[in-house]
C-alpha cells in the first residue's frame, strides 16, 4: 500500500460527505485526559494522527474503544505521565498532551521532535504560557521535556503569536488552574471553538473562543460522562473543492459549515468557479477557464488557511496569468514545488513568496509527497494532468486524509492505491 496511481483528465462528479476535523479532534482527545469519566467522541475521523493519539491515551492508562467513527475514552485512571518517544515523535502535534497531563497529574514528561516537514515546530509559546501558569519546566535533555507543578494558578497570558496549539494547550491546562486565566491574542480558528464547547461539556467555564480573548475559570476536578460530535474538516472540504475545480467537475460536499470555508470559496470564485452554499452543503461547479489570482497571503483564521496553500498552488499552476502566494505562517511550506515543476508547472520561489505562471497543461510524473498537504496537492495535480502520475510518500497524506483514493474514485477519478 505504498503508492497512488492517478490517470488524469476525468471530470469529478457527484457528492461526498466530509469527515470530522483532524485539527479539532486531536486537542479534544487530549482534553479527555482532564475528564476522569467516559468521553464519547462522535464523527471522529480515523486518520493516522488520530490512531497515534489514541495509542498515547492508552499508554497513559486511558481505556479506549473505537466503534466506526466513534471513539470512547474512559480516562478515570491515569497510570503514567510519560508520553513514549516513539508515539510522541510520530505525531507532530504531540505537544498538545502537555497541558492536560500536567493539569490532571501535576507532572508530565514528553519527548519532543525538533523540526518537521514544514519548518521547525518551535514550542516556545507553549512553554512560556505554561510557565506563567506555574509549571516548572526542566531543561530539555536529549529531546525530552519534563515539567511539574504543585498547583497551576490562573493568570493573564499574552501570546506573542496567535498560535493554535499554544492557545489550545493553555485553554486545557487552565481548566484546573486556581482562579481565572485570560488568554490574549488567542488563535480564533473554528477548532478552538469546538474545543471550548467540549470543555464546557465537562463542566469547565470557558468563554471567548473565536475571539482573541479567551477566559477560563479554574474548577474543581469532577467526573462527568460526556458526548461530543467533532466539527467537519474545513481543509478536507477545501481540498475536494479544488479537486472539482481542477478537473472541470461539478461536486456537492455534504456536512460542511459554510462560514468555515468562506475564504476558500472566495478564492475559488475568483479563479472562476461557481460556488453555491445550501444549509450544510456546498456545490462547486468548475468554470470553463481558470483565471490567476493577484496575491493570496496565508493568514490566521479567518484569513486564507496555510493548510490550503499547497492545494491552491496546484490549481494556480493551470490558471491563465500570474498568481502570487505568500506563505506567512510557516517558514518552509513549499516542499511540493519541485514535484509540481516536474509535472510541468511554472513556479518560482523567493523566500516566502511563490510566483506561479499558469501553463496550458500539467503532465503525469513520478512524484513524492513530503508533507501532508503537499502530498494532497500532488494528488490534485495528478487528477488534472495528462497521463499517469505516481505518488509515493503516502504516510504523510494518510496523517490527514482517510482513504483519499477511495473518496476520489467515488467522484469518478481514475485513481488506485497499490
Ligand atoms: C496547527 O498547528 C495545525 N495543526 C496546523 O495544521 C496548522 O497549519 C496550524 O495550526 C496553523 O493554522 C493542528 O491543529 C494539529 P501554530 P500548530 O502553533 O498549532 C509558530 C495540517 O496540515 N510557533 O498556530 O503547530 C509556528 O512555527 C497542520 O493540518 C512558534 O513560533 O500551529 C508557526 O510558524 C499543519 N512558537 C506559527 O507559529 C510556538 O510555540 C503557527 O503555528 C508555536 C508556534
Amino acid at each position: 500500500m505504498n503508492k497512488i496511481i492517478v490517470k488524469g483528465g476525468k471530470k469529478l462528479r457527484g457528492e461526498i460527505g466530509i469527515d470530522g476535523a483532524k485539527n479539532s479532534v486531536l486537542p479534544i482527545l487530549a482534553a479527555t485526559i482532564l475528564n476522569g469519566g467516559e468521553n464519547v467522541i462522535k464523527n471522529c475521523p480515523m486518520f493516522k494522527d488520530v490512531e497515534v493519539i489514541l495509542d498515547i491515551l492508552r499508554s497513559i492508562g486511558c481505556k479506549v474503544k473505537v466503534e466506526g467513527n466513534v471513539a470512547i475514552i474512559d480516562s478515570s485512571t491515569i497510570t503514567s505521565t510519560f508520553v513514549p518517544e516513539d508515539l510522541a515523535t510520530e505525531m507532530r502535534s504531540s505537544i498538545i498532551l502537555m497541558g492536560p497531563i500536567l493539569a490532571r497529574e501535576g507532572k508530565v514528561t514528553i519527548s519532543y521532535p525538533g523540526g518537521c516537514e514544514i519548518g521547525p515546530r518551535p514550542i516556545d509559546l507553549h512553554l512560556k504560557a505554561l510557565r506563567s501558569l506555574g509549571a516548572k519546566i526542566n531543561d530539555t535533555n536529549g529531546g525530552y521535556i519534563s515539567c511539574e507543578t504543585d498547583g497551576l494558578k490562573g493568570c493573564e497570558i499574552y501570546l506573542d503569536y496567535p498560535s493554535v496549539g499554544a492557545t489550545e494547550n493553555v485553554m486545557i491546562a487552565a481548566v484546573y488552574a486556581e482562579g481565572e486565566t485570560v488568554i490574549r491574542n488567542a488563535a480564533k480558528e473554528p477548532e478552538i471553538i469546538d474545543l471550548q464547547n467540549f470543555l464546557k461539556k465537562i463542566g469547565a467555564k470557558v468563554t471567548g473562543a473565536g475571539s482573541s480573548v479567551i477566559r477560563i475559570k479554574g474548577y474543581e476536578k469532577k467526573l462527568t460522562n460526556v458526548e461530543h460530535t467533532i466539527i467537519p474538516d474545513r481543509i478536507i472540504a477545501g481540498t475536494y473543492m479544488v479537486a472539482a475545480a481542477m478537473t472541470g467537475g461539478n461536486v456537492v460536499l455534504k456536512n460542511i459549515i459554510p462560514e468555515h470555508i468562506i475564504s476558500i470559496a472566495s478564492v475559488l470564485r475568483d479563479v472562476g468557479c461557481q460556488i453555491n452554499f445550501k444549509q450544510n452543503d456546498v456545490q462547486i461547479i468548475a468554470g470553463p477557464r481558470l483565471n490567476a489570482v493577484e496575491v493570496i497571503r496565508t493568514l490566521p483564521y479567518p484569513g486564507f488557511p496555510t493548510d490550503m496553500q499547497a492545494q491552491l498552488m496546484a490549481i494556480l499552476t493551470l490558471c491563465k496569468g500570474t498568481s502570487i502566494i505568500i506563505e506567512t505562517i510557516f517558514e518552509s511550506r513549499y516542499k511540493h514545488v519541485d514535484d509540481l515543476l516536474k509535472m510541468g508547472a511554472n513556479i518560482r520561489i523567493d523566500g516566502r513568496m511563490a510566483v506561479i505562471k499558469g501553463v496550458e497543461q500539467l503532465y503525469g510524473a513520478q512524484v513524492v509527497s513530503r508533507d501532508l498537504r503537499g502530498g494532497a496537492a500532488l494528488i490534485l495535480a495528478g487528477l488534472a494532468a495528462k497521463g499517469e502520475t505516481i505518488i509515493t510518500g503516502l504516510e504523510h497524506v494518510d496523517r490527514g486524509y482517510y482513504k483519499v483514493e477511495e473518496k476520489l474514485s467515488l467522484l469518478g477519478a481514475d485513481i488506485i492505491r497499490i
